[in-house]
């Protein structure tokens, strides 16, 4: 079978073996493996990429047309075919754009309804919205997936700028979720966002009950306390939230793309309307970038090229997302939605099977605290694991700067020990100064060897503040839009997620001994009889 990615992989075969370091003979290597946008840096030279791969993976770029399906992603085409709908999140964030869906400018209704959440969050945070018992202290946004993983990563990533009230988030089903978040606030003062697209997710509905009945036991009207944020005005409605306090959004916004909309409001209570703004503006001068800059310099485009390399061409399955700013820990687990629930896919946009492998499998923690939990493996674990590290040149507390410099200087560290690794005459070295000697020596040593060789890509920026928040997740939005592209799959449906909530929902009812569980497989039996109890 043909695939669009047999001369790269037969250039990476040709090529081998052969050591990045080696590449760095190569004196212009850093700039020429490296792009800038504004002050942000994306060095990829730490990487086995070669100017032929590069070029090879530019010229794919090309023929599969990233052009002109990123012309049809902003031009509102119904690029997501297999639900029939545009993919329009970007009109979120240029907001002076005229974007036509069906023949009808959408950018009126996108402008009125974020000055409305303006306005709202603007008459929370000055005390002029108040619940019951006074001033609101408290958030509690109850959301899953896209309705919870953007809020909360970039409410904790923008901490230095919170002047509102505290936000917190609730996800999961899980009643000890809800039981300790909701523990120790004060219902006559919390503001309660029930965050979903569709309004019927079992789970933020659950919590969203829960939260009522909490509520209803110390207010009078709890439903005077809940706004909501969904593209079903119908079902908000049903629910008795007042519609001055719903927030709706359209189907051409993406769960995991649309913090930038009504669905980003419990950020925009916590750093305020202004600096929500910054955010999306910094989400709009990324795609002025994805959609001008030739793709030799296009963050987006290069960022995704070097997935495709680590994982279509060099088979490495997964791909480590390494913050080195803290206040990103969520951001892994935000990527793992954007990336995983986009390009997790077996089947191509036409129907056939994907005859190469789909997008990568994303994880990770902030360092320096992986550094002391699995960076073990990915130094010397026999599977090759590329790393992507993120640091600012700068943190927030200059009272604190020595600790930044660590936590630069370990970051650094980690690269570079990733390329170049420990020879055996090296840790044998190490060993003679310790006074070993022999069979011993030789032993000791083997255990101390790096194997190195082992690619990562930096993105450095000059301070998370809400305009570098905006681009950084504008950049990893377009990344999964072009590797997608690449791989021929729709980025934009998650039929994977159907099968599990079909079987949940069957299961329910067999859990509580209303059916019977004799349909079920040996193991679900058995786990039924002993979880029942
Ligand atoms: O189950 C997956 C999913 O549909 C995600 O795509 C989405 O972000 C999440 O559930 C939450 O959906 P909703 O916002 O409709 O509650």
């Amino acid at each position: 079978m043909t695939t669009p990615f047999q001369a790269l992989s037969a250039h990476h075969a040709a090529t081998q073996p052969r050591t990045i370091a080696a590449l760095f003979g190569d004196a212009g290597r850093a700039e020429a493996f490296s792009a800038r946008h504004g002050e942000m840096l994306f060095d990829f030279s730490k990487t086995d990429l070669d100017a032929t791969a590069l070029a090879l993976l530019l010229d794919l770029a090309t023929t599969r047309d990233v052009a002109g399906r990123r012309a049809a992603m902003f031009a509102g085409e119904k690029i997501n075919e297999t639900e029939g709908r545009a993919v329009l999140h970007t009109a979120l964030r240029n907001l002076d754009a005229t974007v036509m869906v069906e023949g009808r400018d959408v950018m009126p209704e996108v402008r009125a309804t974020l000055s409305r959440c303006a306005d709202f969050a603007r008459d929370v945070r000055a005390g002029r919205f108040i619940g019951q018992g006074g001033a609101i202290t408290d958030v509690v946004n109850i959301g899953i997936g896209g309705s919870d993983l953007g809020p909360a990563m970039a409410t904790l990533a923008l901490a230095p700028f919170h002047d509102g009230p505290r936000v917190h988030f609730v996800s999961n089903v899980d009643g000890a979720h809800i039981h300790d978040v909701l523990h120790g606030l004060n219902p006559q003062t919390t503001l309660v966002i029930v965050a979903s697209k569709t309004f019927t997710t079992i789970e933020t509905m659950t919590n969203a009950d829960t939260a009522k009945a909490w509520m209803a036991k110390a207010v009078a009207n709890p439903a005077a306390q809940f706004a909501a944020v969904s593209t079903a005005a119908d079902k908000t409605a049903a629910y008795g939230i007042d519609a001055a306090r719903v927030f709706g959004f359209e189907d051409w916004v993406g769960g995991r793309y649309s913090m930038w909309g009504p669905i980003g409001l419990s950020l925009m209570l916590a750093v305020g309307p202004e600096d929500f703004q910054e955010f999306l503006n910094g989400g709009s001068d990324m795609d002025r970038h994805f959609r001008t800059a030739p793709f030799a310099q296009n963050l987006p485009v290069l960022l995704a090229l070097v997935g495709i390399w680590h994982n279509q061409i060099c088979g490495h399955a997964t791909r480590a997302v390494l913050p080195y700013d803290q206040r990103l820990s969520r951001l892994p687990a935000y990527l793992q939605q954007l990336e995983m629930e986009s390009n997790g896919k077996g089947v191509s946009m036409d129907g056939g099977d994907l005859p190469y492998h789909s997008g990568p499998v994303v994880w990770g923690e902030p360092g320096t605290n992986g550094q002391h939990a699995f960076y073990q493996l990915i130094h010397q674990g026999t599977r090759v694991v590329p790393c992507e590290f993120l640091v600012a040149r700068q943190g927030h507390e200059p009272e604190l700067a020595h600790q930044h410099l660590l936590l630069v200087s370990n970051c650094l560290a980690q690269s570079e020990a990733l390329m170049r690794g420990r020879s055996l005459d090296e840790a044998r070295a190490l060993m003679a100064k310790k006074g070993l000697t022999g069979a011993e020596l030789e032993r000791q040593a083997r255990h101390r060897v790096f194997p190195g060789n082992r690619p990562s890509t930096t993105l450095a920026y000059p301070q998370l503040t809400p305009f570098t928040l905006g681009q950084i997740i504008a950049l990893y939005e377009h990344r999964v839009f072009v590797e997608g592209v690449i791989l021929g799959i729709n980025s934009y449906d998650q039929w994977g997620v159907e099968l599990g909530k079909e079987l949940a929902l069957a299961l329910q009812p067999i859990l509580e001994g209303r059916q019977p569980a004799s349909g079920k497989d040996g193991s679900t039996q058995q786990l039924v009889a002993y979880l029942r109890g």
